[in-house]
């Protein structure tokens, strides 16, 4: 039976590393999906991971996100398939159990407390933010 992952992680299939021609995200989404099958446990089950051609963080190859519709978005930029799988499979986990995906940069695993380019919320947390100001 197929059904619908709530969780995402979507790389850009477009970044170069820099001053190389090399377009790593391909090979970066092979790496990604195998580790986080063999992850196992819920993440296995609760994360689809796909591609796009560009997420507008060019400058800071290879850019990664995680997002779910109810749930705070991320966009990571520097990331290096031989380098930071491990911290990425260590936010899956983390997001996955977070309601409402809110975390602070000193709560992401390794390299992910420095590399973040993005953190917006899901758009009812704005909503109640915007009702608190209003209030
Ligand atoms: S080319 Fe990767 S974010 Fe733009």
């Amino acid at each position: 039976m197929h059904r619908t992952k709530p969780h995402r992680i979507t790389v850009c299939t477009s970044c170069r590393h820099t001053g190389e021609t090399c377009r790593p995200g391909y090979q970066l989404i092979d790496q990604l999906r195998a580790a986080i099958a063999a992850a196992g446990d819920m993440i296995a089950e609760d994360f689809e991971v796909s591609g796009v051609a560009c997420m507008a963080g060019c400058k800071r190859p290879c850019t990664v996100a995680y997002h779910a519709s109810q749930k705070a978005t991320y966009l990571f930029g520097d990331i290096e398939p031989d380098v930071d799988i491990d911290d990425l499979v260590d936010f899956a986990r983390q997001y996955a159990v977070l309601h409402d995906g809110w975390c602070s940069s000193v709560d992401r695993p390794g390299k992910l407390r420095k590399s973040t380019l993005a953190r917006v919320p899901a758009s009812f947390m704005a909503l109640e933010a915007t009702e608190v100001l209003a209030s």
